[in-house]
């Protein structure tokens, strides 16, 4: 078993204490992991080198690196800046052995959209959170392509047999969700046509705004409130110098501890701000939060901003289910703090909040009740009542979700007794530097 299949084996718990001065400070947080993946396979795929900064380096993203490495593209680091030397969109070779994708569902599905064009035959493999989540949602419309897969089942571990000689598709996504669309684009690049993917709510578009700054032919249309995503098969990608904005996903962390800890005022400098991704700000913004977005610009092709944080009280609001995919990953953090709020904050359309790297629904209500945090579940609604203050003093239950242990280390960070979560290990895989980054900012914690 590799080393990132090993999270729970060793848990190592931790405790958020109340912070007695505000925290402050100005500082960056790692590359967003959506364009880190993304970066290392579209140099794969691309003739020639590909450079990268600002590469996010946490467990996931490196088992991408190792993954594309493995595919014949080998992925390096020197200096602060990673590498890959790309071999043409069909031009992978086959691995050695298996590959293990770790804790990763984003590196697993657009890899097997990577996969699928290819003559090669690959084992994926991941950990037990990775190996329970539903991978038919891809296998479907990969399958439609051409894609085989030796074993009848939708979950890790599988053998899957790519084609050089893939057919175009049309697809509804019935989720919405980016790694499905990402890995029907990217398939598609290596396909005999036009391939396009229909979407009902818009989804993170890195994979659209990345593959045009490769070379590729992507067009996108809004029709009768739908989104039309085209790419143009037969695709031949160029390599490329990509910078990797601040990860929106961590920053929040640090954003929403300022938020509860009073008189703190928190910068996080040079953050991707794509509206695809903001629905946390927005929302926070809505409860009264004293957000602002500063020295806003573009890089490589996507918007950034320095986000600025003070010390705020909250109000309960209502999260509509249609800012969901523009949030997905922010829905632990927010329940985290909304009991810090006055009155209810009320979440709607959370299925695929059940099938992330755990059920977050279910964790993030266990954990707010361990807390003293009344929260109701009503099928994919989810509804904290805030009372302003959170009484702590409980343990949460990880099971293996890096998201739900840093929400509940940044509840704990305002709660009246200290909160504590079972295991810490699997925040490397998106977020390694969360608590020296919280420590620098003020923050106590308690191994
Ligand atoms: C991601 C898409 C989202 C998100 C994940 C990263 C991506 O997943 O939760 O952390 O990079 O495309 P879904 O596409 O399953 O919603």
């Amino acid at each position: 078993m590799s080393k990132s299949s090993a999270h729970g084996a060793n848990p190592a718990p931790l405790t958020a204490v109340k912070a007695s001065n505000p925290l402050t400070g100005t500082l960056r947080v790692p590359g967003d992991k959506s364009i880190s993946h993304r970066a290392l396979m579209f140099g794969a795929l691309a003739t020639g080198k590909t450079t990268i900064k600002g590469l996010l380096e946490a467990e996931d993203v490196l088992n991408t690196a190792k993954a594309v490495t493995a595919l014949g593209t080998p992925a390096t680091k020197s200096g602060d800046t990673w590498t890959v030397l790309g071999r043409g969109t069909g031009g992978l070779k086959q691995p050695d052995g298996p590959i293990d994708f770790g804790n990763s569902g984003t590196g697993t599905r657009l890899m097997m959209g990577v996969v699928a064009g290819q003559d090669i035959t690959v084992t994926m493999m991941g950990d037990a959170s990775l190996s329970r989540r539903p991978m038919g949602r891809v296998l479907k419309p990969l399958r439609q392509m051409g894609l085989l897969t030796r074993e009848d089942r939708d979950t890790l571990p599988l053998t899957v047999e790519g084609s050089s000689h893939l057919v175009p598709i049309e697809y509804v996504l019935p989720v919405p969700s980016a790694q499905v669309k990402s890995a029907i684009l990217i398939a598609g690049l290596m396909a005999a046509g036009e391939t396009t993917v229909i979407e009902k709510e818009p989804t993170r578009d890195h994979t659209e705004r990345m593959l045009r700054y490769f070379g590729a032919q992507v067009e996108t249309e809004v029709r009768d409130g739908l989104t039309r995503i085209t790419v143009h098969g037969d695709a031949e990608l160029e390599g490329r110098d990509v910078v990797v904005p601040g990860d929106p996903s961590s920053a929040a962390f640090l954003i929403c501890a300022a938020l509860l800890v009073p008189g703190s005022g928190v910068t996080v400098e040079g953050v991707l701000v794509n509206e695809t991704r903001t629905g946390l700000y927005t929302t926070l913004k809505e409860m009264g939060a004293d957000i602002v977005f500063l020295n806003e610009r573009e890089e490589g092709g996507e918007p950034i901003a320095d986000i600025r944080a003070r010390y705020s009280k909250l109000k309960g609001v209502h999260v509509p289910a249609a800012r969901a995919p523009s949030m997905i990953d922010e829905y632990p953090v927010l329940a985290a703090i909304a009991g810090f709020a006055h009155g209810d904050t009320r979440m709607d359309g959370l299925a695929e909040l059940k099938v992330k790297e755990s059920d977050r629904l279910a964790a993030t209500a266990a954990g707010l009740a361990a807390n003293g945090v009344r929260a109701t579940v009503d099928g994919d609604t989810l509804i904290v009542h805030g009372t302003g203050e959170v009484a702590g003093g409980g343990t949460v239950a990880t099971h293996l979700d890096h998201r739900i242990a840093m929400a509940f280390l940044t509840m704990g960070l305002a709660s009246d007794k200290p909160v504590t979560v079972d295991d810490t290990a699997m925040i490397a895989t998106s977020f390694p530097e969360f608590r020296g980054l919280m420590e620098r900012l003020g923050a106590s914690y308690r191994s």
